[in-house]
């Protein structure tokens, strides 16, 4: 079995992936680790010298492989994966695929991603929080659309990672 957590960037999705996976005694992945191992550069370094179709064209075809895995697996997408291409077909239409969305409210998102932005090229360019914020609450309702065909949606603005494990396994029966 596969599990993969989407949601939007900041939402915690390699901090539970991990947990999850040591609590299922599962293999851990995080499709953006997996990238930049193919590709052999890290994920700014690849949308600065090569843009953002090439990163989306790469990001399809490791998701592939990842989906493909026949090893138990927690699968850690990335904040864009589920909206682009066909992911969200491949990640549908693959039985030995779970899919769990990791719901964040807007402020804990832009709280948390305002201080990680420099990482992060989609967003490394907002200076200010307030604009920061405006980006980030049009995009999320755009992305929306996408996390939501999710099997199961986790609330996690509020909740432990020890607690949104829990009802991880639990909304899965595992
Ligand atoms: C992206 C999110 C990033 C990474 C890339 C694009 C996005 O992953 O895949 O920078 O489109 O939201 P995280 O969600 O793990 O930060």
């Amino acid at each position: 079995m596969i599990i993969v957590l989407c949601g939007y960037m900041g939402s915690g999705k390699s901090l539970i992936a991990n947990l999850l996976s040591r609590e299922l005694n599962f293999e851990f992945r995080d499709l953006d680790d997996e990238i930049a191992k193919v590709d052999g550069r890290h994920i700014p370094d690849i949308f600065e010298q090569k843009g953002e179709i090439y990163f989306r064209k790469l990001e399809m075809k490791v998701l592939q492989d990842c989906l493909g895995s026949k090893e138990d697996t927690v699968l850690a997408l990335g904040g864009g994966t589920p909206c682009y291409g066909q992911n969200l077909k491949l990640i549908q239409a693959n039985k030995n695929v779970r899919s769990v969305y990791l719901k964040m409210q807007l402020k804990a998102l832009t709280d948390r991603l305002f201080e990680e932005r420099a990482t992060r090229p989609l967003i490394a360019k907002f200076d200010q929080k307030e604009i920061l914020n405006d980006y980030i609450r049009k995009h999320l309702f755009e992305r929306q659309f996408y996390y939501l065909q999710s099997e199961h949606t986790v609330d996690c603005s509020q909740a432990t990672p020890a607690a949104i494990v829990k009802t991880i396994t639990e909304k899965l029966a595992l």
